[in-house]
């Protein structure tokens, strides 16, 4: 077990961390001067690898790292180092991995330093291999706590979720409402945690996009959409990102995510652990009912086929927030729906069973922006 540091990536680290949360719910979390390192404690290997496999806001862990606070002392930063390869062995070829994040640590290389921890290697009798090292000694240099994070590293460490081949834009069925696979895929695991929980619905699907995030993730899953020209995008969508071969754990039917109960098979029927909600708003995309209807509805029978322990993620548009620290929304916050209020929606989640439980904003352009909003079941007597 012990402690280990999670790396976020810097896209939108509240929210990472939000899903962090989600993907090791038995973890205890500690947060750290900066936004984007948490250490995380009682977590097994299978679990972090699972997470390093399938989060979207995850970098890497750094095994059993710490972050040392650079205050130009490099003699006691080398040595702090050395103390961790001495308690840290590992038998391998090694190499060190050095990045900046978050801005630049005045008159500090993170390339030089990790030279210099390249000399501590070799005089340790380590072989060194910057191809294809067995084990990678990360080194990151975060701007705004000035500090350093330093530990042997678990996943890639890749900066970015996904490459360019992953944008929705790239699908075979598009439209301006295809949501960002970063944001589908954090939006899943949010609401449904670790794999094996339960399968995935998304009542609106339209591209497709949640369902596909989940899919590859390895969940079971079915995304819904009253529209057939939805449906059949969808599932070329689905199908797409499978190499054109169907996807082995969830697929797309035509339903009325009203009647979710008609549209599920039965023995999902109080499993569903996770929903992925971005119900219709704007020109693009019209609902089959107006709009606080339609989610009042949705939510209902969503309860009806939902596991004692779902979690539900809705997406809805808002005013954007001005500048405000990236942080979860408060719910006494001002937030401006593009429609209804934001006191009515709470309202709304609870009567229908769902205890609003963190939101987050997205920033979409000058005039737009995203709340993410996750609710969890509550048991009726
Ligand atoms: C905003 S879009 C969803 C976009 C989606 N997240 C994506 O990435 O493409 C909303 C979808 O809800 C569908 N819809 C509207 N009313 C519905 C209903 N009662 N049941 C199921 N789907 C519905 C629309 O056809 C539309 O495709």
């Amino acid at each position: 077990m012990g402690e280990h540091l999670a790396c976020l990536r810097g896209w939108h680290p509240a929210l990472a961390s939000a899903e962090l949360g989600a993907l090791l719910p038995k973890a205890t979390r500690r947060p750290t001067a900066s936004q984007r390192w948490i250490f995380v404690d009682g977590t097994t290997p299978p679990q972090r690898n699972e997470a390093l496999r399938i989060a979207s806001g995850l970098q890497c862990f750094l095994e059993d790292g710490f972050i040392h606070p650079w205050n130009d002392d490099e003699d006691a930063f080398l040595s702090t180092v050395e103390a961790y390869l001495i308690q840290h062995p590992v038998s391998g070829s090694v190499a060190v991995k050095p990045w900046r994040q978050e801005g630049k640590i005045s008159d500090l290389s993170t390339s030089a330093l990790a030279g210099k921890i390249g000399g501590i290697m070799v005089r340790a009798e380590y072989d060194i291999d910057l191809e294809t090292p067995d084990y990678t000694l990360a080194l990151i240099a975060d701007g705004t706590s000035a500090s350093i994070a330093c530990g042997w590293m678990e996943g890639g460490g890749n900066a970015s979720f996904g490459s360019g081949e992953r944008r929705a834009a790239e699908r075979p069925f598009f439209k301006p409402v295809s949501l960002d696979p970063r944001l589908a895929r954090l939006a899943v695991n949010l609401a449904a945690g670790p794999l094996g929980t339960g399968p995935v619905v998304d009542p609106m699907t339209g591209t497709g996009g949640f369902v596909i995030e989940a899919s590859l993730s390895g969940r079971d899953g079915m995304g819904i959409d009253i529209h057939s020209e939805m449906v059949e995008g969808a599932r070329t969508n689905l199908t797409w990102a499978h190499g054109e071969d169907e996807s082995p754990t969830c697929s797309i039917e035509r339903g009325d995510a009203t009647r979710l109960g008609d549209a599920l098979p039965e023995d999902w029927h109080g499993s569903v652990s996770g929903f992925v909600l971005d119900p219709p708003y704007g020109r693009n995309s019209q609902g089959s009912m107006e709009s606080q209807s339609l989610l009042k509805a949705t939510l209902e029978s969503s309860y009806d086929v939902a596991s004692h322990d779902a979690g539900f993620v809705l997406i809805l548009p808002i005013k954007p927030m001005g500048e405000r620290p990236n942080l979860p929304v408060s719910f006494d916050e001002d937030v401006e729906l593009l429609s209804g209020s934001w006191p009515e929606l709470l309202l709304l989640l609870e009567s229908c069973g769902w205890a609003p439980k963190s939101a987050h904003v997205e920033h979409v352009h000058k005039s737009l922006s995203r709340l993410i909003l996750l609710a969890r079941y509550v048991p009726r007597d």
